[in-house]
């Protein structure tokens, strides 16, 4: 996806797991990346993490070192948001909040070049709300990876009411680039994975809160007798316990608070006790 707009990198902004996971994706696929978080430290620390998964799979002969020498050197830390005007693509990873996604979106399309195309990562917050009241809506789209992104197949292209075709077609051709599936989907509550596995997490929540069985019996019997590669629980400890409630609360208000999609009582109690799952050493299970 080279050109003649004469931009040749990739922007991601936020540095938490996915904006991590993305920017490691994307260096892999020989994209200058450009990664900025805010806070200050955070997109450095990001960069130390992705080079010491590199090193891990150095270590286990599956990467050379010269190969993962090279894949940290396509990632550069961007001190401000100007830095990141050489990018044609910018996908944003940053909090689920939509004032902040929007201040950041407006900020964006300041400092990008106006052939770029705005991206965000959101898992469960409307792109067409996020695009609201942006100067150039049909360059803006959803771009949703899956945890751990560099590993996950799939990535869902989010066509917003206003994102034109010329975005979506840009789009799939970029994620093909970096070795993933795309399929379109509409701008809807939870796009096509978050919704299907609502009620799937939530039915493993209220049988736990039945004690049909345990959190580890559940997990066991999916892997085992349904081919899953994580149980409900497993995953959602590793997605995070905040993450998984945060989508479901704005899933169930956006489909008008269905039973079906009903927040667990459960979920909610390890949240509010700080249990997030593996990035806080525990969810539902322990992590040392
Ligand atoms: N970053 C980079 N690479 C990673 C990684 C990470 N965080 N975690 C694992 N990997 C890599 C490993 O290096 C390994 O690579 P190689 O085969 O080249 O060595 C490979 O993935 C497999 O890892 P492991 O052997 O350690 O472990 P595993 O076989 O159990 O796989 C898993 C781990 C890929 C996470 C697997 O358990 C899995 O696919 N789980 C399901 C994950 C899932 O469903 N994610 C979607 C969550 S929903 C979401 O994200 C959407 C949302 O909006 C909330």
């Amino acid at each position: 996806m080279t050109g003649q707009s004469g931009l040749n990198a990739v922007a991601v902004v936020g540095a938490g797991t996915m904006g991590q996971g993305i920017a490691q994706l994307c260096a892999q696929a020989g994209w200058p990346t450009l990664l900025y978080d805010v806070a200050e430290g955070a997109a450095t620390r990001a960069r130390e993490a992705i080079g010491e998964s590199l090193a891990r799979r150095v270590a286990r002969g599956k990467l050379g070192e010269a190969e993962a020498e090279s894949i940290l050197e396509n990632i550069e830390i961007a001190v401000e948001l100007a830095d990141l005007a050489p990018a044609k693509v910018v996908i944003e990873a940053i909090v689920e909040r939509l004032e902040i996604k929007r201040a950041l979106f407006d900020a964006l399309e300041m400092h990008c070049s106006p052939q770029a195309l705005l991206c965000t990562n959101t898992s469960s917050l409307g792109v067409g709300e996020i695009a609201k009241g942006a100067r150039r809506p049909e360059r803006i789209a959803g771009l949703h990876f899956f945890n751990p992104a560099p590993v996950m197949r799939l990535v869902e292209v989010v066509r917003a009411e206003l994102t034109s075709a010329e975005t979506c077609e840009r789009l799939t051709s970029f994620v093909e680039g970096l070795g993933k599936h795309p399929v379109v989907a509409l701008d809807s509550p939870g796009f096509i994975v978050n919704r299907c596995a609502r009620p799937y997490y939530g039915e493993a929540l209220r049988m736990l809160e039945e004690r049909v069985a345990t959190e580890a019996e559940i997990d066991a019997c999916l892997t085992d007798g349904a081919g899953f590669p994580l149980g409900p629980f497993a995953l959602m400890d590793l997605v995070g316990l905040d993450i998984g409630l945060g989508a479901t609360r704005t899933i169930w208000e956006a489909l008008g608070r269905p039973a079906r999609f009903l927040p667990s009582p459960l979920l909610v109690e390890k949240v509010e006790a700080g249990k997030l799952g593996r990035k806080s050493g525990e969810g539902f299970y322990r992590y040392p």
